[in-house]
């Protein structure tokens, strides 16, 4: 899915990837941000990652990223062959060995528990938890959870939209992140923190006129992960809502809306953006919604740095009229 997913006003608002005249090149790259984090609790960086989604596309990607970078990674996938698949194609690019131990489970390796694979299909519940437990067995305690499996329904107005592929791209969208952060979020909190991923999108943060399943389910899954940022700051929670940009993959290859497209943006974009975000430099950020297609890690950083996080920032909000709407920004939840 593209960040703009269909229709005018989110397509309008994506961009090229950024070049060198960009102004985030002036953000400077330099050290870690201090995070204006007011909770009092310092999240290490990562070392156990499990990514949702991830026998090819994005989730494959970032798999690779990770075990470069020299985390532990469990990649989730619902077909047994894919997963297999998946892992010795991170073990050939990557020279990382397969996870062993009793939780090890797909793929007999013997080398340096580093990578492993598990078969779940997100929408069911006990296979998730099943899942979870073997990647904890296998690898140690995740603290970095990437939910990155979803879907994407035919690009037609709501009208026309297929009732039962409407719910099933809800159901792998929403239900899938929401059935992973319950079987993984009480460890973390358990054992002092960890950071929660979401593979958002520009129909996360936008209205769009097609595709209806798709914008609702990326808007909800926004939601969630603000939703769990207030709820678990405190305990060391830290959760992102990150959008991709256009990263050509099977879901956008096989989307009308980005037919004919030629300027793609960079998966390295977002590997770079979820690495910031496992090594807690980022975490100033947490709980709002970021956009490889805008942000990078040193701009982000920078106006952590000058004080831009805040509890209004970056998050899904309704957009009052001006200062005399008698319903301000500010106005109360409830
Ligand atoms: N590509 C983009 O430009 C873009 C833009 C915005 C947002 N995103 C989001 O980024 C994520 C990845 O997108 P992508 O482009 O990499 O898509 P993709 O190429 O279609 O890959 C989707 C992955 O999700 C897996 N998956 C789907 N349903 C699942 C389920 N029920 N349980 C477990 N795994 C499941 C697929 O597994 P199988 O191999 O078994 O089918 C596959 O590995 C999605 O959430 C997407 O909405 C992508």
């Amino acid at each position: 899915m593209s960040d703009g997913a269909g229709g005018a006003a989110a397509e309008g608002a994506d961009s090229p990837a950024h070049t060198d005249a960009d102004p985030r090149a002036d953000a400077g790259d330099g050290p870690s941000v201090d995070a204006t984090d007011d909770s009092g609790v310092t999240v290490p960086p990562a070392r156990v990652a499990l990514v949702t989604g991830a026998t090819r596309g994005l989730g494959f990607a970032l798999v690779r990223g990770l075990v470069d970078a020299g985390l532990r990674v469990a990649l989730l996938g619902r077909d047994a062959d894919r997963v297999d698949a998946a892992v010795a194609a991170v073990r050939a690019a990557t020279g990382a060995g397969a996870a062993t131990g009793a939780g090890a489970v797909r793929g007999a390796g013997t080398d340096a528990d580093v990578v492993t694979g598990v078969v779940a299909d997100v929408t069911d519940l006990a296979q998730v938890r099943d899942a979870v437990r073997q990647v904890e067995e296998s690898l140690g305690g995740v603290d970095l959870l990437v939910n990155n499996a979803g879907v994407i329904d035919a690009e037609v107005p709501l009208w026309e939209a297929d009732p039962d592929e409407w719910w099933s791209v809800m159901e792998t969208n929403v239900r899938g992140p929401f059935h992973l952060d319950r079987a993984v979020v009480p460890g973390m909190l358990r054992r002092g923190g960890g950071r929660v991923v979401d593979l958002s999108s520009g129909a996360g943060s936008h209205d769009t006129s097609d595709a209806s399943a798709y914008n609702a389910s990326k808007t909800a899954v926004t939601r969630l992960g603000a939703n769990l940022h207030l709820a678990g700051f405190d305990r060391g929670l830290r959760t992102f809502e990150v959008s991709p940009g256009t990263v050509r993959t099977d879901m956008t290859e096989a989307m009308v809306m980005h037919a004919g497209r030629t300027q793609w943006t960079p998966v390295e974009d977002l590997v770079a953006m979820v690495l910031a975000i496992a090594r807690g430099e980022l975490d100033a950020w947490s709980g709002s919604f970021l956009r490889v297609t805008h942000d990078t890690p040193a701009l982000l950083r920078a106006a952590a740095r000058a004080g831009r996080p805040g509890d209004d920032v970056r998050r899904l909000r309704v957009t009052p009229w001006g200062e005399d709407d008698p319903m301000p920004r500010g106005i109360p939840a409830r």
